[in-house]
C-alpha cells in the first residue's frame, strides 16, 4: 500500500536520458528542489504566524545545458510540445501556463540585472501536482537553482526563496505566503523548517526519531489555489486585522477576537479565530516537539484540522474523510495525529504515526478511503530531506 519514493539518483539519470532523447544533448547542470509537507501552522504564513513544514523526499529535477543561443528550449516528462522562451526580453505571463513558473523565476533574475544565456532543459517530477505538496514551489526553486548553475552565481537562500515567491504572485497569480518556497529552499535531512513568518527567520528543528513516521495521503482531489478561494481567505484575514486596528496578528489575542466578534462580522470573525488559534497551536506544537512530547501533538493537529474545516473553510469532504479514518484508527492503532496539509480545497492529509504501525495504518487509510469515496488515494511516508541544490 505504501508507495515507494523514487530515488533522487534515479530521477537525475532519467532527466539526463530525457534531455538526450528530447533535445539531443547531455546535461552539464542538474538542479533538484523538493516539495513540502506542513505538520502544523496552516494559512497563517501570510498572517505573521509560525509554520512547521519540512522538505519531502519528492523532487522536481531540471537537467540542462547552455545552447549558445538566446532562447530557452524546455521539454518535460509530461510530454507536450517543447516550450521556447525568448531570453532577449523580460519574461511576461503567457501560455502554456505551467511555463509561467519558469518565466517568473527567469524574470526575477533579469530584474536583478542578470543576462540569461540560451539553454536546453528537461523537467521531471516526483512531486504529485495539485496535491497540496507545493509542486509549484519545487518547480520555482528548481528553476532558480538551475539558473544559479547556468550563471555560475549563488543567491542568498532567503533571497532565492523570496524571488520564487514573487514569481508565484506575479506569474501564477496566487498571493501565497513564504512557507512553501522557504521549505523547498532551506530544507535539510532530519530537520523541520520552523518559520517565524513575522521575522522571516527559518529555524531548523531536529526531527529524526526513527520511531516516528509521517504519512502523506493524497486524496486525489485536485486542488487549485488560483481560482479565488485562497485569495479570498487571505483578504478576510487582512480585513480582520484592519477592523481590529492592529498591525500584526501577533498582537491579537483570542480574547480580542471574541470581544470584537460582531464587529468583525461573518465570516471574518471565524477566519480571525482560526488565525489566532493556529498561531498558538503552532507555538505549542514546536514546544511539544522540543521536549519529545508527541502525545501533546495529536490534539493540536486535530484542533488545527477542525479549525481549517469549520472556521477557515478550506477543507473538503475527502480531506475530512481521510482525517476521520486516521482518528478512528486512533492512538491505540499507532496514530499520533492527523490533519489536512497545505492550502486545502483538496490535496493531502498528514498523519503522524508510530513507525512500527505505519504500513498497517497506510493500508487501512487506503482501503477505508477507497471504500467510502470510490477514489484510490496515493499514500507514502516521507522524511525531512535536502532542500534545493545543484546535483554533482
Ligand atoms: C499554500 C501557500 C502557502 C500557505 C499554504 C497554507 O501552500 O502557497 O503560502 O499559505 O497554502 O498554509
Amino acid at each position: 500500500m505504501l508507495q515507494i519514493n523514487p530515488n533522487l539518483n534515479d530521477l537525475v539519470s532519467d532527466a539526463a536520458a530525457g534531455l538526450a532523447s528530447q533535445l539531443g544533448v547531455d546535461p552539464t547542470i542538474t538542479a533538484a528542489a523538493p516539495g513540502r509537507v506542513n505538520l502544523i501552522g496552516e494559512h497563517i504564513d501570510y498572517c505573521d504566524g509560525f509554520v512547521m513544514p519540512f522538505a519531502i523526499d519528492r523532487y522536481i529535477v531540471i537537467a540542462g545545458k547552455a545552447n549558445g543561443s538566446s532562447e530557452a528550449r524546455v521539454a518535460t516528462a509530461l510530454g507536450g510540445p517543447i516550450v521556447t522562451l525568448d531570453l532577449t526580453r523580460p519574461q511576461e505571463v503567457a501560455e502554456p501556463k505551467w511555463a509561467n513558473y519558469l518565466r517568473g523565476v527567469i524574470r526575477g533574475f533579469q530584474d536583478r540585472g542578470h543576462h540569461i544565456p540560451g539553454f536546453d532543459a528537461y523537467i521531471l517530477s516526483s512531486v504529485p501536482g495539485g496535491a497540496g505538496l507545493s509542486s509549484s514551489a519545487a518547480l520555482e526553486c528548481a528553476t532558480a537553482t538551475f539558473l544559479e548553475g547556468l550563471l555560475d552565481t549563488r543567491l542568498d537562500t532567503r533571497e532565492k526563496a523570496l524571488l520564487c515567491q514573487k514569481a508565484e504572485h506575479d506569474f501564477a497569480h496566487v498571493p501565497c505566503g513564504i512557507m512553501d518556497q522557504f521549505a523547498s529552499a532551506f530544507g535539510k535531512p532530519n530537520r523541520l523548517v520552523l518559520i517565524d513568518c513575522r521575522s522571516g527567520e527559518p529555524e531548523l528543528v531536529p526531527f529524526e526519531n526513527p520511531d516516528l513516521t509521517v504519512l502523506i495521503s493524497n486524496t486525489m482531489v485536485h486542488h487549485e489555489l488560483s481560482d479565488g478561494g485562497y485569495a479570498s481567505r487571505r483578504k478576510h484575514t487582512e480585513d480582520g486585522l484592519a477592523i481590529l486596528g492592529k498591525s500584526s496578528w501577533r498582537e491579537v489575542s483570542a480574547a480580542d477576537v471574541q470581544a470584537n466578534w460582531s464587529r468583525l462580522g461573518e465570516p471574518v470573525n471565524r477566519r480571525s479565530r482560526h488565525v489566532v488559534g493556529e498561531i498558538a497551536r503552532t507555538v505549542e506544537a514546536a514546544a511539544a516537539l522540543a521536549r519529545n512530547d508527541f502525545e501533546a501533538l495529536g490534539p493540536l493537529m486535530a484542533a488545527s484540522h477542525d479549525s481549517l474545516r469549520d472556521d477557515f473553510e478550506v477543507s473538503c469532504k475527502e480531506l475530512d474523510i481521510m482525517v476521520e479514518i486516521a482518528r478512528t484508527i486512533g492512538r491505540s492503532g499507532g496514530v499520533i495525529g492527523a490533519r489536512m496539509t497545505g492550502g486545502g480545497f483538496g490535496g493531502s492529509t498528514v498523519t503522524l504515526c508510530e513507525s512500527s504501525k505505519a504500513p498497517e495504518i497506510a493500508a487501512r487509510l487506503a482501503a477505508d478511503y477507497e471504500k467510502t469515496t470510490g477514489i484510490k488515494p496515493q499514500i507514502f511516508a516521507s522524511r525531512p530531506s535536502k532542500g534545493a541544490h545543484l546535483v554533482d
